[in-house]
């Protein structure tokens, strides 16, 4: 008889935005003459940059000559890509990263859910709430917590972030092993500072911890005092890995590219106390489970880096945070407080009643789309995520009708 995985049904109904996807549906299947926008996902809806169509396209004619033509390529991504990433994302902001640590991927959802596979199930896990849900559910399936009790997961360590706390997480006061950190933040769009990120630092150290430093909206970042990446901050290098995405600066969602940095001198323990490199355990997993990102999409990945494409993806960030402005601003001019917005697309705002209520009454009422901020945990509870990821007639349009709504 064959048995099932029992730490999945520890898992709480489906994924948040499947969730939601599922509620819009059914909304707009009983209301087919309401008009939806949706400012739920962070999903881009602006065309990818010109500099990597074109990039795209030459790389497709390509692929049409025998002579030209390239089947598997490197499962860790292509020289040419690594090296304008370790350059330009990297090496410009003084963070010493080598092409042969960066790791190309589909996307940073499926790196930083799978990471967990590297280290034992005994592992204690600190990940904050709110948080991406992803961090928290692929530590549920691989069963590294216990049961779903009063809206948390037994065994896991969480990192209220709070309005309290400027939601940026104070460090636990217990010992743990595996860190989830996510700045600029989703979901609530807040931003950490250098010395804050050196307390983390020094702490995974102390701990021989490790950090995942998600760092997929660094993009959106504006104020020049915070950082773009861990590896800004002195000893990142040994305790912490960092994931990013072509996605939301680069309009990616759809084409999926991104990295996750994995420097040599990170280091997790075998049961003897033993160091290891995590660097050559990630590489194995990711050859013997992954064949790489497709040509074409990695040739469009590097004209990010060209001129022109540095200055179209700048377009694209400004456009949206533009959008963010809007959206902030009819959300405080209705009285409501929020955080985000201003280095990030994604804005938190505190709405007073259960988040789930919220959500519904927005839809019902404005026929906008937000996230119930309880979805990404406890924390979460009596808050709204609205995305600034949308056409700027969509969002003037979305705050007009939630304005009327509220009013
Ligand atoms: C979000 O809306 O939180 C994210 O965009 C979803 C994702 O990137 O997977």
């Amino acid at each position: 008889m064959l048995t099932i995985n029992e730490h999945y049904l520890k898992l709480q109904a489906s994924y948040l935005f499947s969730n939601i996807a599922k509620r819009v549906a059914t909304f707009q299947e009983q209301n087919p003459e309401r008009d939806i926008i949706k400012l739920g996902i962070g999903d881009v809806t602006r065309a990818l940059p010109q500099a990597c169509i074109e990039a795209f396209h030459s790389a497709i004619d390509e692929m049409a000559n025998d002579s030209s033509f390239r089947g598997y390529g490197p499962e860790q991504g292509y020289d040419f890509l690594r090296t304008a990433i370790a350059a330009n994302d990297f090496q410009t902001r003084g963070a010493d990263i080598s092409a042969d640590e960066i790791f190309v991927s589909d996307g940073a959802k499926c790196d930083t859910g799978n990471i967990q596979e590297l280290f034992s199930l005994d592992s204690k896990i600190a990940i904050p709430d709110p948080v991406y849900p992803v961090y928290l559910d692929s530590n549920v399936m691989a069963g590294r917590t216990g049961d779903f009790q009063d809206g948390r997961y037994q065994g896991v360590v969480y990192l209220d972030s709070t309005k309290e706390n400027n939601y940026v997480p104070v460090l636990p006061s217990e010992k743990v092993d595996l860190i989830y950190l996510c700045f600029p933040n989703n979901p609530t769009g807040s931003t950490i500072t250098k010395a804050q990120l050196k307390t983390w630092v020094d702490f995974a150290k102390e701990s021989k911890a490790l950090i995942l430093f998600d760092a997929a909206y660094e993009a959106f970042i504006q104020d020049d005092s915070l950082p773009h990446s861990i590896y800004e901050i002195d000893g990142a290098r040994e305790v912490a890995i960092e994931f990013r995405s072509f996605s939301k600066n680069a309009g990616f969602t759809g084409t999926r590219c991104a990295y996750t940095v994995v420097p040599k001198e990170c280091m997790a323990y075998d049961s003897k106390g033993k160091e290891h490199s995590v660097h050559p355990l990630w590489n194995r997993r990711h050859c013997t489970k992954f064949n790489g990102v497709s040509y074409p999409v990695q040739k469009a990945a590097e004209a990010v880096y060209s001129e022109s494409g540095k200055a179209q993806t700048d377009e694209l960030v400004s456009y949206y945070l533009e959008n963010a402005t809007i959206v902030r601003e009819a959300i405080n001019d209705l009285g409501f407080d929020s955080v985000g917005g201003e280095n990030s697309p994604y804005i938190w705002i505190q709405g007073n009643r259960d988040s789930w209520d919220f959500f519904d009454m927005l839809l019902n009422q404005a026929g906008v789309v937000c996230t119930p901020g309880a979805g990404f945990g406890k924390c979460g509870q009596g808050y709204i995520r609205i995305s600034a990821f949308n056409s700027r007639d969509n969002v003037v349009e979305a705050m007009g009708k939630i304005k009327d709504a509220l009013k």
